[in-house]
């Protein structure tokens, strides 16, 4: 590595796909890697940070197709959306481009042809499931079928969500197309593929020469030692993306343009900044780093493909690939019926970013373990460390610095022991921050912070004041609370890059910078006090858990999974079983019907729960007589909030299936059951 003032630094995010919103998952990422960006930068490094949206593939042209818009056209609107999210957090990217572009064709295209030019790519037949309806060939999650091996209905193409079998789709049992409800085919089709195999020597050097974590490293070996495949790279005709040239109808695979999305971000930026050249960055023997953040699911991808894809077309491969792990939320996976699984908007609708950018940095390591998100330890830790600690620091200090010594500092600090403690700690802290182990930067800085309070408290500058003995001392505690507040401030910027800001405004000074942390401000006016950061209050997060649960978007959701035969309703989106145990369906005995006057479509039932009864008007008279009702027993919905009709007041609901008018047919239980059992 180069000496410190000299670095060149790339870095990356994994690019969010296009067709969902950014949630709190993904915020962990974009957080880590703006922590560690803004690091860098704040130490004078030359550090670029890129990112894209990840726009092709068939989730993306089938979403469109059912919004009735181009896929174009989706993306776009994807990408705005993220950027806001993006840049409400404050990930500070220097480019969010996106893999439909010139600059990813073009580097795409040239990365196939040097490939191929250099023996990598072969051609091969493959069988595949094809839909006939929709005359595409199906992606494995678009399959869904029973188990080969336990026979469970319901399962992906893939693999088996009960028993855990993986397998090929053309496997699977009773095969549907969650596309259009039709029965696949089997279709073979001829596919491109990238010989991996060709790069297992470089690979294996690669995967143990520091590039990636130790738990990484261990993990590829498995991989490794079981032998490489050639990888498929193609897909047919209709899908969202790159045409590959010389071949009709085929497309470069979404994961093959992917990462080169990275570089086709930083290509368009190049255009835009004169001191920064793309060869430079990206030729084989640069001296510039180049990192890529990414989640433990995409670790192949990131360590086995790309360094093979750039190795054999003639580019630089990474410096070092940074898997983390995935977020829960108090505890278990991230749930929409729970209301954790919480998007970016929903998110900064309730709560202060720098709040969750604070929370994930406090418990952030480099290793690739899960992250909780507990949310009653975030508030906790935020108002105990944020508020507590830090901030008030500050607000003590500067209202008595303003009130008695019209805001300025003294010209010389007199405890320089302290002083001294707080300046040496940034070796360590800034280590910390370069491994990427946040957590213990963090927990260094509140030490100090705690330190810092104590002192103050000791002094209590609040009765120094009051007493014209004391007074200079009272100024020399305030001056040496302010200064050394602003160490923190800066120890602590690239995580709270707005409060920073807004201490930097009040501190009156141009900006808060690594560079000069251990320049004090002597004799120094500061701006009078402004509200720094708020409490978070409970009642903010249980209303943003209540929001994350209304945000379900049923008809969106619905779509992703719907399968959706000739002439059937899709399914609804997905409910907890907590969802259902809410609605009490009872076995009733229709002890009365009869037509209402004035009413085309309404019976009126008199139903019997085994005591308690019941007025229903119900839509079926196109379907029944009274008199063949009379006496029999149905199921009813008995906790459906009473609604008032023209007729009268309707108390619940009848069970009926059938798309209506004559075809309708109200459910009734076997023999044996009584009027008032409860359904379940
Ligand atoms: N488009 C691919 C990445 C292509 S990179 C050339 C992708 N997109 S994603 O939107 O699904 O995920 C983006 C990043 O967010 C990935 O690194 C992924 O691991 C991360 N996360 C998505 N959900 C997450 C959690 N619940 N927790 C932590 N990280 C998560 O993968
Ligand atoms: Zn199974």
């Amino acid at each position: 590595m180069k000496s410190p003032a000299e670095r060149k630094i790339l870095v990356t995010s994994a690019l969010p796909y296009a067709n969902g919103a950014i949630h709190i998952g993904h915020l962990l990422e974009y957080i880590q890697t703006d922590i560690w960006v803004r690091f860098q930068k704040s130490r004078g490094h030359q550090c670029t940070y890129v990112c894209a949206d990840d726009t092709h593939g068939t989730p993306v042209m089938l979403r469109a197709q059912r919004e009735g818009i181009t896929p174009e056209a989706l993306i776009a609107k994807s990408r705005q959306e993220h950027m806001q999210d993006f840049a409400d957090f404050h990930i500070g990217f220097d480019n969010f481009h996106t893999t439909h572009s010139s600059e990813s064709r073009e580097l795409t295209e040239q990365i196939y042809l040097r490939l191929r030019e250099a023996g990598h790519i072969e051609k091969r037949e493959i069988s595949q499931l094809f839909d006939p309806e929709k005359s595409m060939f199906l992606p494995d999650r678009f399959v869904k079928g029973e188990c080969p091996r336990c026979g469970s209905a319901d399962q992906y193409g893939d693999n088996c969500d009960n028993c855990g079998a993986t397998y090929s789709p053309t496997d699977l049992k009773n095969p549907v197309s969650a596309v259009s409800g039709a029965t696949p085919v089997i279709r073979e089709s001829e596919h491109y593929f990238f010989r991996l195999m060709d790069f297992e020597a470089f690979l294996q050097e690669w995967t143990r020469a520091g590039h990636v974590q130790e738990q990484v490293a261990n993990k590829l070996d498995e991989w490794l030692q079981t032998g490489l495949q050639a990888w498929d790279i193609s897909r047919d005709a209709p899908y969202f993306g790159f045409e590959i040239p010389d071949a009709p109808g085929k497309y470069f695979y979404v994961w093959l343009d992917a990462p080169i999305g990275y570089m086709a971000s930083f290509r368009e930026l190049c255009e835009r900044r004169d001191d920064l050249d793309f060869d430079d960055y990206w030729k084989p023997d640069s001296d510039a780093e180049l990192y890529h953040f990414i989640g433990k699911d995409i670790i192949n991808f990131h360590t086995l493909f790309w360094p093979a894809t750039l190795k054999g077309s003639g580019f630089r491969t990474p410096t070092g690939v940074f898997a983390h792990g995935f977020v829960t939320v108090n505890g278990t996976k991230m749930s929409k019926s729970k209301g954790t699984f919480i998007r970016a908007r929903t998110y900064l609708e309730h709560l202060d970013p720098e709040y969750l950018r604070y929370y994930y940095a406090a418990k952030l390591s480099g290793r690739i373990d899960d992250f909780d998100l507990n949310l009653e330890d975030f508030a906790q830790r935020v108002n105990s460390d944020l508020v507590g600690k830090l901030v008030n620091i500050a607000s003590r200090c500067a209202g008595l610095l303003n009130k008695h010594f019209d805001g300025r500092t003294v010209g010389e600090l007199a405890n320089q022991e302290l002083w001294r403690e707080l300046v040496n700690a940034e070796p360590e802290i800034a280590a910390y921050y370069e491994q990427r182990e946040f957590g213990r930067a963090v927990k260094t800085i509140m030490a100090l912070a705690d330190k810092i309070n104590a002192t103050i408290a000791n002094e209590a500058p609040w009765k120094q004041v009051k007493d014209e003995a004391t007074l200079a001392d009272a100024h020399q505690v305030l001056s040496l609370g302010i200064n050394l507040f602003k160490v923190l401030t800066v120890y602590l910027g690239p995580v709270l890059p707005a409060l920073a800001d807004k201490v930097a405004d009040f501190l009156a000074v141009p900006s808060l910078t690594w560079t000069d942390f251990d320049q004090p401000l002597l004799d120094h006016e500061i701006k009078p006090f402004i509200p720094l950061m708020k409490r978070l209050e409970q009642k903010q997060i249980d209303a943003m858990t209540e929001a994350a649960k209304e945000n379900l978007q049923p008809a969106a959701e619905a779509a992703k999974s719907k399968p959706e035969a000739d002439g059937q309703e899709p399914i609804k989106p997905e409910i907890s079983f907590d969802d259902f145990a809410k609605i009490d369906l009872r076995v009733a005995r229709i002890a009365k019907a009869e037509h209402v006057e004035g009413a085309d479509k309404l019976l009126r039932l008199e139903l019997d729960l085994g005591g308690d009864t019941r007025q229903v008007f119900a839509g079926i008279k196109s379907a029944y007589q009274p008199e063949q009702l009379e006496g029999r027993l149905t199921v009813m919905v008995a906790n459906l909030a009473p609604r008032k009709m023209r007729f009268g007041l309707s108390e619940g609901m009848v069970l009926a299936a059938g798309p209506g008018g004559e075809e309708l047919w109200i459910l009734s239980p076997d023999d044996g059951a009584q009027p008032g059992m409860r359904v379940k």
